[in-house]
């Protein structure tokens, strides 16, 4: 029985795949697996019981990657599963920053009232006219699966798409209209773009890059766009931003002290993937991934561990959480073979710092061959997926 527990709720038709060799448990320390969407994690202790986290979502910034690395507890996210509500926020981002749909309805609401609303909007529509986004450059940082979407989506309505992305993956590359001109110089964006929206991870390397220095080089009266994190942006040069007449407007899906409610910014209370699709889709890949690694082993999508995948387990099989050095494998062969263990099957993995060995034994696998392959140096959990066949 596979013990797990939901930090947040989490869409049924996820859940829905957890057979009955499942059950919910609600002390958090009993959990071998936790489905998360936005708790904080961040600070938590993981008990030795835990032994993987999946974000139903992209964004992973609410779950401590390293620690859990260290503990060789295995952190998934569902990268595309939600990207299609996301890119569809991204249009009715552009659209209610170039016209002002918000304040006109808002005007409407106000004077609900008055018996003469009609007369009096024709009077009083001219402050709430805009522009119109067809025609106008689109810049996007980061293509993955939701700037691919918006890019392709944006040239339909006859934008002018320029993306910018130094890690372009091969399958984002196939799935990017041949339209969209790829940029190498991000400061191409920044100075060609009448709109720009960022979708990277939020990442020591990428937080604050939107700052004074990067919208010094921008158009006058750009529109900014981010729902991928706020710390994306420096928000404090972006209000300056916004003061000066540099930026138009700057849309927002991440409230807090510094935007809500200021002028200028349209402040979305964290809707991008708040969907009944997107949540459907993240919750199943979530589950689906939780399974596939508490039953067989398999790691698919991990953001702290390599992808690595045997199949179905049908024989004993192992899996080793190691650091990323020289001369693991030859010490684990020798383990196994000082034990007397045939190998039938073996496959290792690296990401940065740390790797996965998982392997396939003809044997019942004993607490002592546990015990000296948890001793070798450099290995940080020795998981056994299944002891005998
Ligand atoms: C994501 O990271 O997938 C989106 O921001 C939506 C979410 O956090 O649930």
């Amino acid at each position: 029985m596979y013990k797990y527990k939901c930090m947040n709720p989490i869409a049924k038709i996820g859940l829905n795949n957890f057979t009955d060799q499942y059950q919910v448990v609600d002390n958090v320390d009993d959990a071998e697996g936790i489905l998360v969407r936005s708790a904080n994690m961040l600070e938590m202790e993981f008990s030795d019981n835990l032994l993987a986290i999946a974000r139903a979502g992209a964004g992973v910034n609410n779950i401590p990657l390293d620690k859990c690395a260290e503990q060789g507890i295995v952190v998934f996210n569902t990268p595309g599963a939600n990207a299609n509500g996301v890119k569809e926020m991204v249009l009715a981002a552009m659209l209610i920053a170039s016209r002002d749909i918000i304040g006109g309805t808002e005007w409407v609401k106000a004077n609900a009232g008055d018996p003469d609303i009609a007369k009096l909007t024709e009077k009083s529509k001219k402050k709430f006219a805009g522009t119109e986004i067809f025609g106008k450059k689109l810049g996007i940082i980061g293509l993955g699966a939701i700037g691919v979407r918006v890019a392709n989506a944006a040239r339909q309505l006859g934008m002018d798409v320029y993306g910018y992305d130094p890690y372009l993956s091969i399958d984002a590359a196939w799935r990017l209209s041949s339209d969209v001109k790829h940029v190498t110089n991000v400061d191409d964006i920044y100075s060609k773009c009448d709109i720009i929206t960022v979708h990277v991870p939020a990442l020591d390397s990428t937080k604050g890059m939107i700052n004074a220095e990067a919208i010094a080089k921008m158009k006058k009266g750009v529109i900014l766009i981010n729902l991928a994190r706020d710390i994306l942006c420096n928000e404090v040069d972006v209000l300056a931003g916004i003061n000066s007449g540099k930026i138009r407007k700057y849309v927002t899906d991440f409230p807090n002290p510094t935007t809500s409610g200021h002028d200028g910014c349209i402040v979305i209370p964290h809707l991008g993937a708040s969907t009944e699709e997107s949540e459907d889709n993240c919750a199943v890949k979530a589950v689906l991934e939780l399974k596939d690694y508490l039953e067989n082993g398999n790691i698919n999508n991990s953001v702290n561990y390599p992808n690595c995948d045997m199949g179905i387990c049908t024989r004993p099989r192992i899996g080793i959480f190691h650091k990323n050095v020289a001369n693991m494998i030859s010490q684990f062969t020798t383990a196994l073979g000082d034990a007397g263990y045939n190998i039938s099957d073996m496959t290792n993995k690296s990401k940065g710092d740390y790797a996965y060995t998982l392997i396939d034994l003809e044997d019942k696998i004993t607490d002592d061959l546990v015990k000296k392959l948890t001793k070798v140096d450099g290995v940080i959990r020795v998981r056994v997926v299944k002891k005998e066949a």
